[in-house]
């Protein structure tokens, strides 16, 4: 410890001083606020000011990343096929055809995980989708518990380089992990809405997470999903990541790692 961190009073010294300061008023407003249960008075609010904080949070990393590779905002046109044109891409720009680790997180009837098989042909490259495959586990806005359920079928592709993972990530993810190689270039891709699945996925990962792996989202700017769990994780593991394609006015977003440590 240096001298000048040992000598800093730090919050006790704060905290106890007699001059009334900004530590005491916001401990004694948290304070208050919590003994008069005042949640119950601002819950009806708190929707509107929660969407407020997203998209003014997210209208910020906007205007702070302008994808190299692909972007086409600002569009009027929503399309859902323009997340193709950003896989296409990527794929180019970025030498995708190479042997690559694919991990899809939310697989479903397969649709996009289809498109990745198809396109990549070098027999070394592997295929994992994960998936509970009976639908999502929680609720999601208006997608209710169970919904995109496959009835627990994996999709039926004629290629042994695809492996269906099924369960919910939480069950599953670190068992692959510890009989996985993650040698090849990761390209993983989230597409399971939720918040909490996305920020498992990642932090779980982190550790085979390299420079120059590329993460898709599919759901990226919704609120409670990938957008939040995805800063969240870069700044507490202190990730360095360039945005290089985003289709349908950032819906959904692919970023390529830069750095996994930050310097001390
Ligand atoms: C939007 S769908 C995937 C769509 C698919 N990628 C496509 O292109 O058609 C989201 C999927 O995420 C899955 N999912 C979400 N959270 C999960 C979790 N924690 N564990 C396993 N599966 C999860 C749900 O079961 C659901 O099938």
């Amino acid at each position: 410890m240096d001298q000048k961190t040992f000598n800093n009073p730090g919050i006790p010294a704060l905290a106890e001083s007699k001059k009334f300061n900004e530590f005491h008023l916001s401990r004694f407003i948290g304070d208050l606020f919590c003994k008069l249960k005042m949640h119950n008075l601002f819950r009806p609010v708190l929707p509107v000011f929660h969407k407020l904080a997203h998209i003014s949070k997210l209208s910020e990393w906007i205007s702070r990343h302008t994808p190299a590779n692909y972007n086409d905002f600002f569009t009027l046109q929503y399309n859902y096929e323009s997340r193709i044109k950003l896989y296409e891409a990527i794929f180019s720009s970025q030498h995708l055809n190479l042997p690559i680790n694919y991990l899809e997180f939310g697989v479903a009837g397969g649709n996009s995980f289809s498109w990745w098989h198809v396109n990549n042909t070098h027999p070394d490259s592997t295929f994992y989708g994960f998936d509970t495959f009976t639908g999502l586990p929680e609720d999601w806005g208006i997608f209710k518990k169970g919904h995109f359920s496959t009835n627990g079928n994996v999709p039926n592709l004629d290629d042994e380089r695809c492996i269906f993972i099924k369960g919910l990530f939480q069950n599953t993810l670190h068992n692959f992990i510890n009989k996985t190689s993650f040698k090849k270039r990761n390209v993983i891709h989230i597409d399971s809405d939720l918040y909490t699945s996305c920020l498992f996925v990642l932090a779980t990962l982190a550790s085979k997470i390299k420079p120059d792996d590329i993460l898709i989202f599919d759901d990226f700017k919704m609120e409670h999903s990938e957008f939040s769990a995805m800063i969240n994780f870069m700044d507490s593991f202190h990730f360095a990541y360039e945005v290089i394609g985003a289709a349908n006015n950032y819906s959904h977003v692919a970023i390529r790692i830069l750095q996994t440590k930050r310097e001390e």
